[in-house]
């Protein structure tokens, strides 16, 4: 019998088993966690709510925590990143409900959330706060039995902590992304390259030579500059951090605010978690051709609603995630409709990058379950040693080797006498 589900197509599924274990390849750290889970079953009769992009990536993290014990569902964390292969493979193969159809309308987004929820967890695990929102907005019932979840991304640690600031947040909430083997490898490394193959896939441009602005200079935003910049491209910055904004400019890149980069760029990414970065005052400024994008974790990064009034028309679709506006007689492109370009036009980040951030959610999921009766209500970090633990694993599948310190040189790192 095939488990519930929600998904596009299940004769998909051989495809999307293929793509699942070509992705697990990448994916070591991973897979030894996995094994030791199938020995330990630490997660054994743990329900688990996901709601994540769908991906190969996310299968095989799921697979992980099926094979710690865990009952586990999935849901999308966003409309347009499901892959609908993989949708039907782990409802094939790994027998895992699933609810996620790329393209799916709100209301169908928040139907799957709602359906995920049902399955009443013990842990959810999120990537932008939607399942912990919509628990303490509205299904509030589920809080007798949930004893922790974990969080994937900035923006939605972000959620967590404004949540927990107000005293709202019931339960404690691994914040995944805070962990070192996460954000300086998945939001610097996997959002930078992911983000310009979205770009790239939707648009097939030249970026050589071509003027980038990115919004932001964050993790993610770094990582989008640098390759723009290893591609050719002349890279603006803009920032609303004096320091962040500082650490641009002696990277190497112009520094400007919006208002005057709109009038030079070519291709814009926003990537700061906030709302309405690209704004009318700014699409009035672009040049004909301007292409406009975002790799944060909502749609809210560049204001479409108002690019719709100040357009003239309907918007019109060129070609697969580009859709034409006409302002002031230019056209400006919006990339994915300006939902994270990275999982709509392309397929993520890699799947060894994800490696390590799944690795935090594995870990972090079990590190909940051992721990959740001694925790408070609040947003944690991962442990130091699991961090540490997932770098050096990481290392070893990759053949590196590191030195280590002599006793001398630790007994010289524990005194404080010794001098020039
Ligand atoms: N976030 C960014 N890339 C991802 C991927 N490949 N899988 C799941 N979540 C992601």
């Amino acid at each position: 019998m095939t488990v519930e589900h929600d998904v596009k197509n299940l004769e998909l599924a051989t495809g999307g088993r293929y793509r699942i274990e070509w992705a697990e390849q990448e994916m070591p750290v991973l897979r030894a966690i996995r094994e030791r889970f199938a020995r330990e079953k630490p997660l054994e009769g743990v329900r688990v709510s996901a709601c994540l992009h769908v991906t190969t990536e996310t299968a095989n993290l799921m697979h992980t925590l099926q094979m710690g014990g865990a009952d586990v569902v999935l849901c999308a964390s966003n409309p347009l990143s499901t892959q609908d292969d993989v949708a039907a493979s782990l409802v094939s193969h790994y027998e895992i409900p699933v609810y996620a159809i790329k393209g799916e309308d709100n209301d169908t987004y928040y139907d799957h959330l709602k359906a995920a929820l049902d399955h009443k967890p013990h842990v959810t695990m999120d990537d932008g706060a939607d399942l912990v929102g919509t628990i303490h907005k509205s299904r509030r019932e589920l809080l007798d039995e949930i004893i922790g979840g974990t969080e994937e991304t900035t923006t939605g640690v972000i959620r967590l902590r404004a949540m927990a600031n107000d005293g709202a947040l019931a339960f404690p909430v691994v914040a995944v992304n805070d962990s070192d083997t996460k954000h300086l490898f998945d939001n610097r490394y996997g959002t930078g390259q992911s983000t310009l193959d979205g770009v790239i896939r939707a648009t097939n441009i030249l970026l050589a030579g071509r003027t980038v602005v990115v919004a932001g200079y964050g993790w993610c935003s770094r990582g989008i500059a640098n390759r723009a910049d290893g591609l050719g491209a002349n890279v603006i910055v803009t920032e609303i951090d004096p320091l962040k904004a500082l650490e641009a400019v002696m990277d190497g890149f112009r520094v400007m605010p919006m208002i005057e980069a709109a009038a030079v760029g070519d291709i814009f990414i926003t990537a700061t978690g906030d709302i309405n970065v690209l704004d009318t005052n700014h699409f009035e400024k672009m040049k004909n051709g301007a292409i406009v994008c975002n790799s944060g974790h909502f749609n809210v990064e560049i204001n479409l609603k108002g690019l719709a009034e100040i357009s003239k028309g309907e918007p019109q679709r060129v070609r697969p995630f580009v859709e034409e506006y006409l302002v002031n007689g230019n056209s400006i492109y919006v990339l994915g409709e300006g939902r994270l370009i990275n999982l709509a036009a392309a397929e993520g980040h890699p799947a060894s990058v994800m490696d390590m951030s799944f690795a935090n959610q594995a870990l972090g999921a079990e590190f909940m379950v051992k721990n959740a009766s001694n925790m408070t209500p609040g947003v944690y970090v991962v442990p130091e040693d699991i961090d540490k633990e997932i770098a050096r694993l990481k290392l070893e599948a990759m053949g590196v080797k590191i030195d280590t310190l002599t006793a001398q040189q630790e007994r010289y790192l524990a005194q404080w006498e010794e001098g020039t």
